[in-house]
């Protein structure tokens, strides 16, 4: 008999129960070592379809494909033992019917071993959340600002500032907890809506850009440490800033093999050791 403990992850139960108490900490992962990097400091790891923009350099999410999410999530898996891993749903795997949106759904989890999917959308995306839920698959939703929906909302920026977007949001909120959601990613919200929201609902709320009030916090991991700098959102805060460190090492690389200093004697095989 095996006397290996095997760490167990944490659940959409796990998650749930947090609703109020101990905040729950996610982060994006997109790789193995990320992924093993993150995992000891985090409940959830997000494998996020910002992917195409901060690993693919395109412009927005629109262009992230299926494969793409689930060769990602297959690397993050592999990087992480404890947190949950959710993996989003990109542009047009979801939104034509529920059906299409199961079908992708069941890919990703079959394909990478995740425990949920992400989902972008509030009350039209109601009856798609239950039509999951109550077929095996986890849902965590995402209200507020939608990167997916950048063209419709015209630009990224923030929501709830009127009084019928504010409703609307809670709307929302309200739509995707009773259709089933384990918890709800709210992005880029008016902090006094995100704090109203959260005390409506009973699922926990993730905030980015959205207010402390939320029940758990997300960020984008390269935003953090300083990977991303094509433009940072005002919500980011930098925990690190390693460009510069990794652009310094690259640089002293290329010096150390033009002035053949690199590799040393060390390096090589078949060099007898100096005495
Ligand atoms: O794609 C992503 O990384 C996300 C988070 C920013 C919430 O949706």
């Amino acid at each position: 008999m095996s006397t290996e403990i095997k760490t167990k992850r944490l659940t959409t139960r796990d998650i749930r129960a947090r609703k109020g108490s101990d905040p729950v900490v996610v982060l994006t992962a997109y790789t193995t070592p990320m992924a093993r990097l993150l995992d000891p400091h985090c409940d959830i790891l997000l494998v996020g379809d910002s992917l195409g923009m901060v690993l693919y350099g395109m412009e927005s999410t629109l262009g992230v494909s299926l494969d793409m999410m689930i060769n990602h999530g297959r690397a993050v898996m592999r990087g992480s033992s404890r947190s949950m891993v959710v993996v989003d749903m990109p542009f047009a795997s979801y939104q034509e019917s529920r059906e299409l949106a199961f079908r992708n759904a069941a890919r990703i989890m079959t394909e990478t071993g995740c425990a949920a999917v992400k989902m972008e959308g509030g009350h039209e995306m109601a009856d798609t959340i239950h039509f999951l839920t109550s077929r095996g698959v986890p849902v965590m939703a995402h209200i507020g600002l939608m990167p997916q929906a950048v063209n419709t909302a015209g630009g990224f920026r923030a929501h709830g500032r009127t009084e019928d977007e504010a409703a609307a949001i809670r709307v929302d909120a309200r739509a995707v907890a009773d259709a089933g959601a384990f918890s709800v990613v709210v992005e880029g919200t008016i902090e006094s809506v995100a704090r109203a929201l959260t005390a409506e609902i009973d699922i926990p709320t993730i905030g980015i850009g959205a207010s402390a009030a939320c029940d758990g916090q997300v960020l984008v991991t390269e935003d953090l440490v300083g990977l991303f700098n094509d433009f940072t959102p005002k919500f980011v805060k930098r925990y690190a800033d390693l460009s510069p460190q990794i652009s310094q090492a690259a640089a002293d690389y290329a010096a150390d093999v033009k002035s053949r200093a690199f590799p040393g004697p060390e390096h090589c095989f078949g060099v007898p050791k100096q005495k």
